[in-house]
C-alpha cells in the first residue's frame, strides 16, 4: 500500500516535471527609436519566468546579454541577407562563426535552438520576391550548422505568416497550402521533418478581425460562446485551435507527418485601432494562456502547443503599411513597464507582470506647441512633418490619444518627434510654434513618454574608444 502511495507520488511528480512550464516563449523586436538595452529584457525574462526569446536579427551585442542565463535563444536572418544566403555557402558559413557558434563559448554560452532564416518571406505583401532564395538559404543553414557539428542541437528554420495555407470557405480538413506556393511549401516541409527542424507559423485572430468585419468576435478568443467552425464531427471553438489544425491537415496531404509545430508569434495590440486596447489584450493573452496551461492542444494534436507571444516592447518605429496597431504590439510599453495584467504561467491571475527596473530615461521635459500660437492653420504642415517623422499613432481613430484637444493633438505629435530625436533642441522649434516644458502633458489614458537613455552600446563603443586613446597615449609615452 505504502509503496503504491510512492509509486503514486513519484508518478505525479514525473507528470509535473514534464509540464511545460518552460514552454512559453516571447518575441523581441527592436524597430524603436531607443530601443531598450537588452540587459532590462534579459531581467524582465527572468522575473517573468519566461524562458525563451526569438529575435528578429542576430546582434551581437544583443545575443551576448544572453550568455551564461540558460534562456533559450531564436535568432533571425532578415529576409534582405536570404539572397547572398541562397548563393554563397561561404557567406552563411561566416554567419555561423561569428553569430552562433562564438556565441556558444563565452561566459557559460547562449543556448541558441533555433535560427529563422528570413520571416514570412511569402507574404502575399512581397509579391514572390524571396520565393527563390528561401528554401536555398534555409538549406544552406541548416547545412553549415551540421558542418560545424551543431546540427543537432540548433535547427534553422522558416518563419511563415499563416497566410501560406487555408481552408477556403470550410473547415480545418480542407486545409493545404496556397497553389501558388505549394510546391516549394511542400519542399520546404519536408526538409523540415527530414532534418527535424520546426515548422512556425504566425496565427493573428486580431488581424482576421481586423481585416474583416464579419469575422465572429468570439472566435478570436478562447471562450467559446460564439458560433464556431463545425468540420465533420469537430467543433472548433477558437481561431488557433482551427487554424493550427489547418496547418496540419495541409502538412498531412504534402505527406509530411511527423513535423513538430510552434507558434512563432501571437498576440493582440493594445493601440492603433478601435479593437486594439488593453481590455481586448488582456482578454485575449489571458484566454490564451489559461489555455496552453491546460496543455489539451487541438483537436488534431493534443498536448501542449509551444508558443511565442508577439511581443514583449512596442516598437514606434515599425512600418504602419498594415495599420496603426502595428507600433503597439507590446504586452510592455516602450520602456518596459507593464500595460494591463496578465499571467504568464496561465493561472489566471490579476497580477501585473514585473516591468523593466531603474530605466533610465532623458531628462523629464517634454516639446509643446507654444501657448502663444492662436492660429492653429498656421501649424498644419509642421504637424504633418512631426508625424511623418515621429509616432502619430496613439493620435488616431480609437486610440488612447484620439479624445485629445486640437492644440494638444499638436503639442503630442511635436514631442513625439521631439522624444525620438533623442530630445535635440532643434527638433522643438517648428519655426518658434513650440517650445519645451517641464510640465507632464500626459492624461490618465494618454502618455507624452519621454524617451530612453540609450543604453551601453555606444557605452561600448565609448569605452572602446578610450581605451583605446588611453593605451596610444602609453605606447606613445613608452616609444
Ligand atoms: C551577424 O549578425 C549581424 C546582425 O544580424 C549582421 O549584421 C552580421 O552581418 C552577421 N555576421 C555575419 C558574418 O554574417
Ligand atoms: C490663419 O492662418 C492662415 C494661413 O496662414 C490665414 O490664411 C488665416 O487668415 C489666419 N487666420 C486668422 C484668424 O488670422
Ligand atoms: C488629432 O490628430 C489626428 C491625427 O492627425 C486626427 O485624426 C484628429 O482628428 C485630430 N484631432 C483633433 C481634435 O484635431
Ligand atoms: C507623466 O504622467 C504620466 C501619467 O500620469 C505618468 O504615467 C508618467 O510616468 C509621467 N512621466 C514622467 C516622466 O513623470
Amino acid at each position: 500500500m505504502a509503496r503504491a502511495m510512492v509509486l503514486m507520488w513519484a508518478c505525479y511528480y514525473v507528470l509535473l516535471a514534464t509540464k511545460c512550464v518552460d514552454c512559453l516563449g516571447v518575441n523581441w523586436g527592436t524597430q524603436a527609436s531607443t530601443p531598450l538595452d537588452p540587459k532590462y529584457i534579459v531581467q524582465m525574462l527572468k522575473d517573468n519566468k519566461i524562458k525563451k526569446v526569438k529575435l528578429f536579427d542576430s546582434d551581437h551585442w544583443t545575443v551576448g546579454h544572453f550568455a551564461g542565463t540558460g534562456i533559450e535563444v531564436m535568432l533571425g536572418i532578415p529576409n534582405i541577407n536570404l539572397k547572398e544566403f541562397s548563393n554563397d555557402f561561404d557567406a552563411v558559413e561566416d554567419y555561423i562563426k561569428e553569430n552562433v557558434s562564438d556565441h556558444l563559448r563565452d561566459h557559460g554560452g547562449v543556448n541558441i535552438k533555433y535560427i529563422a532564416v528570413g520571416n514570412e518571406p511569402f507574404l502575399k505583401a512581397y509579391k514572390g520576391a524571396f520565393e527563390k532564395t528561401v528554401f536555398p538559404a534555409l538549406k544552406n543553414v541548416q547545412k553549415a550548422l551540421n558542418k560545424a557539428g551543431l546540427g543537432n542541437k540548433i535547427k534553422a528554420t522558416i518563419p511563415q505568416n499563416a497566410d501560406v495555407y487555408d481552408s477556403g470557405t470550410q473547415g480545418p480538413s480542407a486545409g493545404n497550402f496556397r497553389p501558388e506556393i505549394r510546391d516549394i511549401m511542400i519542399k520546404i516541409s519536408k526538409f523540415l521533418d527530414q532534418n527535424r527542424c520546426p515548422f512556425i507559423v504566425n496565427i493573428y485572430p486580431f488581424l482576421s478581425l481586423y481585416e474583416n468585419e464579419d469575422f465572429p468576435i468570439e472566435f478570436a478568443f478562447f471562450e467559446g460562446g460564439g458560433k464556431g467552425v463545425q468540420d465533420q464531427n469537430i467543433q472548433y471553438t477558437n481561431m488557433l485551435d482551427a487554424n493550427l489544425d489547418t496547418l496540419s491537415y495541409s502538412l498531412k496531404k504534402a505527406g509530411v507527418h511527423n513535423v513538430k509545430i510552434i507558434v512563432g508569434e501571437i498576440g493582440w495590440p493594445t493601440n492603433g485601432h478601435k479593437q486594439a486596447n488593453v481590455k481586448m489584450a488582456g482578454k485575449f493573452y489571458n484566454g490564451l494562456l489559461k489555455k496552453l496551461a491546460t496543455e489539451k492542444g487541438t483537436p488534431l494534436n493534443p498536448g501542449y502547443i509551444e508558443v511565442y507571444l508577439f511581443s514583449l516592447t512596442d516598437e514606434n518605429k515599425k512600418s504602419i503599411e498594415p495599420g496603426f496597431f502595428e507600433r503597439h504590439w507590446g504586452i510592455f510599453r516602450y520602456d518596459g513597464q507593464p500595460k494591463f495584467p496578465i499571467d504568464f504561467s496561465g493561472d489566471g491571475g490579476e497580477k501585473m507582470p514585473v516591468g523593466a527596473k531603474d530605466v533610465k530615461y532623458l531628462s523629464h521635459q517634454w516639446c509643446v506647441l507654444n501657448d502663444d500660437m492662436r492660429n492653429l492653420s498656421r501649424v498644419n504642415s509642421h504637424l504633418d512633418y512631426a508625424c511623418s517623422l515621429g509616432d502619430c499613432t496613439s493620435l488616431s481613430y480609437g486610440s488612447t490619444c484620439n479624445k485629445l484637444s486640437e492644440r494638444k493633438n499638436v503639442s503630442y505629435a511635436f514631442n513625439m518627434y521631439f522624444q525620438m530625436s533623442q530630445q535635440s533642441v532643434e527638433a522643438c522649434d517648428f519655426n518658434g510654434a513650440a517650445k519645451i516644458t517641464k510640465k507632464n502633458y500626459s492624461t490618465r489614458e494618454c502618455l507624452f513618454p519621454v524617451e530612453l537613455m540609450s543604453g551601453g552600446r555606444r557605452n561600448v563603443v565609448g569605452v572602446t574608444f578610450v581605451v583605446c586613446l588611453f593605451s596610444l597615449l602609453v605606447l606613445g609615452k613608452l616609444v
